[in-house]
């Protein structure tokens, strides 16, 4: 084809493809030492923060995120997940400054240097790298804690002897924990995702110092990476479902067995709620809404990221397990699964070739291609998930959050049945589930939301951060002007995408006054963000050329 413009070539700033002339064509089998030596730091993957944007605010951070495509700006690399390989590094940094890597071993050497290995192949998006003023406390037999100084006693006081059970509740369900050691950093407040499942080294969003636990979900999904994701890895971004919809499973199996049935389907209904939005915004026929997602050359993975492979594979799996009709045999299934697989990178053609291998008599009985169910439609045709894994034992925590939700959106409220209902004794996710009811219910009738809010300060005035997100989605919903400023409050608090984008989105699509709110909040916090992010949002304000 013809050659772009360089600024327009997809991927321009990620640097370009290193070519590497060998004086003699090497013999098959031949072990071939390069040393390239090279400087990084400009491309996207390699984040250096100012001191402000650090929550100590004294001295600079820098941190390195690879997924899905970034470490190729961070070092030469095959940057494919279809490649596996070992490394270790040398880090060399300022006096006062601390370098924690995703390795399976770390020393601190003379002269500010520290040493890491990783033992074990990995996908070069998982390598990663943070250099900061942080410490560590132990949670934990093999856990610890990082986190800058001044939130490091959060830190540890948050997940304080609760990750053990986790792990071992995971090596119990899918085999051995093979990383050594599961530490949590926390991030800056600008880190773009609720958590990173770095080996070794899991990267998590300060935002989950809620100090109750409440958004312990998170940390039980990046520990299920361990398994699903970094030892058995999707082949192409593509098959990323493989990765997400796995580790959903497998984070709502440990949840199952630590927090019990109720309240793991409590959760997996405000995941499925998200799946319902993020379908109901794009439309169920949308490319990106199935499994098997399409990239073509020079289309950058993340921007097919949705909530499709997280919740659709979910269901899949699912429907995978209730086909085999028995939790334990499915259990053990994942565990062969594993084995099979591990350190490997595959495509969903060897998982379900694997499953139809394992269970013969499934395979006899032709469950991949029964009607309206068949393998190749979950896998290849968009929408909505043809079998939905039944979340009726989370009714009890579920159902009265809904009632209250129709109390609210009546045209007259009745304040009596209101206040007849506590919600002070209620779990997080009860609230989220609740006011995610009445997002969809939204615009409420005028006055009701200026209502809930003085009735509810444990809503509206919450510092956890998905009740914070769901109450400055329904302030803008409903144009509640008087609350327009905590939407600003939260979006300068932090720089999750997932938190991020549906406000901006939220504000673009409302009146010119959350127009002119999102033009200002931009200007005002677009430097602290992650640059995707920064991207994202600008394409939904119109600040982006054209593609
Ligand atoms: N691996 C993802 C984060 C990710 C995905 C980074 C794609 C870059 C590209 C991580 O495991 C994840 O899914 N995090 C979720 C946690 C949630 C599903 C519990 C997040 O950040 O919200
Ligand atoms: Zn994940």
């Amino acid at each position: 084809g013809q050659a772009l413009p360089v600024e327009s070539r997809p991927f321009a700033s990620y640097g370009s493809a290193l070519h590497i002339a060998l004086p003699q064509a090497p013999r098959a089998g031949q072990l071939l030492t390069l040393l390239i030596d090279y400087e990084a730091g400009e491309g996207p993957g390699v984040c250096w923060l100012s001191p402000e944007q650090t929550a100590g605010k004294q001295k600079p951070y820098m941190y390195t995120q690879g997924q899905a495509v970034l470490n190729r700006s961070f070092f030469p690399c095959f940057d494919t997940p279809s490649v596996k390989f070992t490394y270790s590094a040398t880090v060399k940094v300022p006096e006062g400054f601390t370098a924690v890597m995703s390795a399976t071993s770390w020393e601190k050497q003379k002269d500010n240097t520290f040493v890491f290995k990783m033992s074990q192949p990995i996908p070069s998006y998982l390598i990663a790298l943070v250099v900061g003023d942080i410490v560590s406390a132990d949670v934990g037999p093999r856990s610890r804690v990082w986190a800058e100084p001044c939130l490091i006693e959060a830190a540890k006081k948050e997940y304080d002897g609760v990750i053990e059970e986790f792990l071992v509740v995971g090596e119990k369900l899918f085999g051995p924990y093979v990383w050594g050691r599961y530490d949590i950093l926390f991030m800056p407040p600008s880190f773009p995702f609720g958590g990173m499942e770095n080996p070794c080294l899991t990267f998590v969003t300060p935002c989950l110092l809620a100090g109750d636990r409440s958004l312990v979900d998170v940390i039980i999904h990046e520990i299920s990476h361990s398994w699903f994701g970094n030892l058995v890895t999707n082949a192409t971004w593509g098959e990323f479902w493989l990765n997400e919809g796995f580790t959903m499973y497998a984070q709502r199996r440990i949840s199952t067995e630590v927090y019990g049935l109720p309240y793991t389907c409590l959760e997996a209904a405000t995941g499925r709620a998200l799946l319902r939005q993020h379908m109901d915004a794009t439309g169920e026929d949308h490319p990106l809404n199935k499994l098997r997602v399409v990239i073509e050359p020079g289309v950058n993975p993340d921007d097919t990221y949705n909530e499709t492979p997280y919740e659709k594979g979910y269901c899949f799996v699912s429907y995978l397990a209730h086909l085999v009709g028995n939790q334990s045999k499915f259990d053990a299934f994942l565990q062969a699964y594993v084995n099979r697989f591990k350190f490997q990178s595959i495509t969903a053609d060897d998982t379900l070739g694997f499953f139809l291998e394992y269970f013969p008599e499934l395979k006899e009985k032709g469950v991949d291609s029964i009607p309206g169910f068949e393998f190749d439609r979950w896998l290849n045709t968009p929408g909505w998930p043809p079998y939905l894994p039944d979340l009726s034992p989370g009714q009890q925590l579920m159902r009265p959050a809904e009632e209250l939700a129709e109390l609210w959106a009546a045209d007259s409220l009745n304040m009596e049945a209101i206040e007849a209902v506590d919600i002070m004794g209620w779990r997080t996710y009860q609230l989220v589930y609740f006011l995610d009811q009445v997002l969809q219910k939204s615009p409420l009738p005028e006055g009701n939301v200026k209502r809930l809010s003085k009735m509810y300060p444990k809503i509206s005035k919450a510092q956890n951060a998905e009740l914070r997100l769901r109450w400055c989605q329904i302030v803008l919903k409903n144009n509640l002007e008087a609350e327009y400023s905590k939407v600003k409050d939260f979006l300068h608090s932090q720089g999750k995408q997932k938190y991020t984008l549906p406000l901006y989105r939220a504000m673009w699509g409302g009146s010119e006054a959350t127009r002119a709110l999102a033009m200002e909040t931009f200007s005002a916090t677009a430097p602290q963000l992650h640059v995707n992010v920064q991207n994202y949002v600008k394409k939904i304000l119109g600040l982006a050329a054209a593609e």
